[in-house]
């Protein structure tokens, strides 16, 4: 299984998503590949944000390897689940699907991981905001479970 996880510049939240549905992969045994981009072209190249880092290393993850990638038309093709961190980054990505086939790929995390009445359907975009970074990892945690629960029921 193939994830990529997706937000707009690909520094603050779906690094921890990706960080985090490693590190629950990895924890059930799952052959998951997961990696991250970002809609935006602002911040391609670079390390997540310090603030993702400094907030997932407090609760024992380390971030700080990944570097952002701007999200192609052909990563919808190589990729067999993609998942949007809000709804706008979801829109945008199946404006640049090809196939249905790509289209169908595309969801929602909080949605797709069955926690969006708990925790609301979007990822809050932290960027303009120090004191969200708890909450966003707090609420992508739970998702990253939600989504291996699901996934695991398929299995
Ligand atoms: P992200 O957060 O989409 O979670 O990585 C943002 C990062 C950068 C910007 C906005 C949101 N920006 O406007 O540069």
């Amino acid at each position: 299984m193939k994830i990529l996880v997706v937000c707009l510049g690909n520094i603050c939240r779906s690094p921890l998503a990706e960080g985090l549905l490693k590190r629950e992969a990895e924890k059930r045994g799952l052959d998951w590949e997961v990696a991250s981009g970002g809609t935006a072209k602002y911040h391609i190249g670079k390390p997540p944000d310090p603030r993702s880092i400094a907030i997932a290393r407090e609760h024992g993850l380390d971030i700080s390897a990944q570097r952002s990638h701007h999200v192609t038309t052909a990563d919808l093709t190589a990729y067999d689940l993609v998942l949007a961190m809000d709804r706008q980054n979801a829109q945008d990505l199946r404006a640049r699907a090809e196939t249905a086939t790509d289209r169908e790929k595309i969801h929602v995390f909080l949605e797709y991981a069955g926690v969006a009445a708990e925790f609301g359907t979007d990822v809050f975009d932290p960027y303009y905001d120090d004191e969200a970074y708890e909450g966003v990892y707090k609420t992508v945690e739970n998702a990253a479970k939600g989504v291996a629960d699901r996934l695991e029921a398929k299995e």
